[in-house]
């Protein structure tokens, strides 16, 4: 195929798939929409989402439940909530303890460390792209992401509480955060609960985390019309993934991910065997079945796979290039591919080019903030080496 047609396929598939979802129909305000060439952006409840190029707020994955639509007052306080290890039994470990903004929002961690330096068994995927995709976690065992933000508070070896209701008492004790939950969700709201509550905790950030999102990348600038933004081994590494490496039968449309399950016979072959999907579904096949990940900032998120065995972007390819680790459950889709050394190399090139922007509310802020401490840290230091400079000056004298 043609590159254009494949662009033109892949945007047409883009666009038909447009607001099935009732919630994200009731969401579409007049002012979304996007122009060619335009950064999407949708507007809910007053609140501006702003979506880098490349991503389609408009696509039937795009999903925010009708009963918490974002609101400026509300994805503040997830972000709070977010980055505040009061979230966890001894103060230690905050959502972005394993899921870190400058690491693509996963964890370079093999596993990640909980409270009391515990561990668990699967590796931390990036939270970038929640907003089209439903079902969270390898397996899917969450419904939505505010049934899942919910998880790793009572997780005895992420957060550690026993329950919900101290991780309330506990918020309950800042007046600023009674304060922050009352304008998020005021008593005249129609959403049905107000205040410091379990729902509400777990709407806020959920609501946060929809808003991080990354896009931008060369992949993007190429597929608008920039031809020189990838590299041309890049380029033939995108004909591949479509064609012979056959990755886009499951990593589909824009955010590279059908939202499925599949077994590649990772973690089935363990001693301790994780059946994965099938703890959730109980389904026949489901065995050792994971959800298809983005590949959205890969090369940021190593390492791979969710038992994280697989720890650079060439080792991923060579596995996929052996047929993966073959298995009673094994995906039909997988086979020997018979890559080049040059193919295989065309294609790692390929995904780097999916690493973009990765923006979240209140990015800008952010950024200020670390700007100034550095100045500040940076002053201090001229500050230090000109009375040092001064003190060697006059013990010259
Ligand atoms: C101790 C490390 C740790 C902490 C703390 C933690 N997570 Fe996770 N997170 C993980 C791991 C590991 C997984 C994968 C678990 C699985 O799939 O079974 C995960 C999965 C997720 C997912 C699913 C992503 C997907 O693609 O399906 C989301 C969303 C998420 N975490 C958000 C959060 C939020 C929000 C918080 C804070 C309330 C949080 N995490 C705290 C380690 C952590
Ligand atoms: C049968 C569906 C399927 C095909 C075909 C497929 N993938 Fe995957 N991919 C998955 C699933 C499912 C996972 C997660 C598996 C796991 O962790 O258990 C995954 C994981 C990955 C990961 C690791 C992501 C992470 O965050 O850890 C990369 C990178 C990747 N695939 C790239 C590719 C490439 C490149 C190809 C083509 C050579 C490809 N995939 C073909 C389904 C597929």
């Amino acid at each position: 195929m043609k590159r254009a047609v494949v662009a033109a396929l892949i945007k047409s598939v883009i666009i038909t798939a447009v607001c099935t979802a009732a919630a994200a129909c009731a969401l579409l305000s007049p002012d979304t929409g996007k122009e060619a060439g335009e950064n999407p952006t949708l507007i809910t409840a007053g609140f501006r989402l702003n979506a880098p190029l490349g991503l389609n707020l408009e696509s039937a994955a795009f999903y925010v439940p009708e009963d918490n639509p974002l609101t400026e007052e509300k994805v503040k306080l997830g972000k709070r909530l977010y980055f505040d290890p009061v979230l966890s039994i001894d103060g230690t470990v905050s959502c972005a303890s394993c899921h870190v903004p400058e690491k693509g929002f996963a964890d370079p961690n093999l596993f990640s460390i909980g409270v009391r330096g515990q561990t668990g068994t699967r590796q931390a995927p990036t939270i970038i792209n929640r907003v089209f995709s439903r079902a969270q976690f390898w397996d899917g065992r969450a419904a939505t992401l505010e049934e899942q933000a919910l998880g790793p508070i009572t997780n005895p070896i992420e957060m550690g509480n026993p329950d919900i209701k101290v991780v309330l008492e506990r918020l309950k004790k800042d007046p600023s955060y009674i304060e922050q939950f009352d304008r998020a969700f005021p008593r005249s709201d129609a959403v049905d609960e107000s205040g410091v509550t379990e729902k509400n905790l777990a709407r806020a950030i959920a609501g946060f985390e929809r808003t991080i999102m990354s896009g931008n990348s060369p992949f993007d600038r190429f597929i608008e019309g920039d031809k020189s933004a990838m590299s041309e081994s890049a380029a033939r590494g995108y004909q591949l993934y479509l064609s012979k490496a056959n990755c886009a039968t499951c990593h589909v449309s824009f955010n590279f991910t059908d939202e499925a399950y599949h077994n590649l016979g990772v973690g089935i072959t363990a001693r301790k065997p994780d059946l994965g999907r099938f703890t959730v579904s109980k389904l026949e096949g489901h065995q050792g079945a994971f959800k298809t990940p983005t590949l959205r900032e890969i090369a940021n998120t190593a390492p791979y796979m969710s038992d994280g065995s697989l720890k650079t972007l060439e080792e991923v390819v060579d596995y996929y290039d052996r047929g993966a680790a073959p298995n009673r459950w094994l995906s039909p889709k997988i086979k020997p591919l018979g890559l080049t050394v040059e193919e295989k190399r065309d294609l790692v090139e390929f995904l780097k080019a999916l690493s973009g922007e990765v923006v979240w509310y209140g990015k800008e802020e952010d950024e200020k903030k670390k700007k100034s401490e550095e100045g500040q840290e940076g002053g201090k230091r001229a500050e230090a080496q000109e009375a040092a400079q001064g003190a060697a000056g006059a013990r010259l004298l």
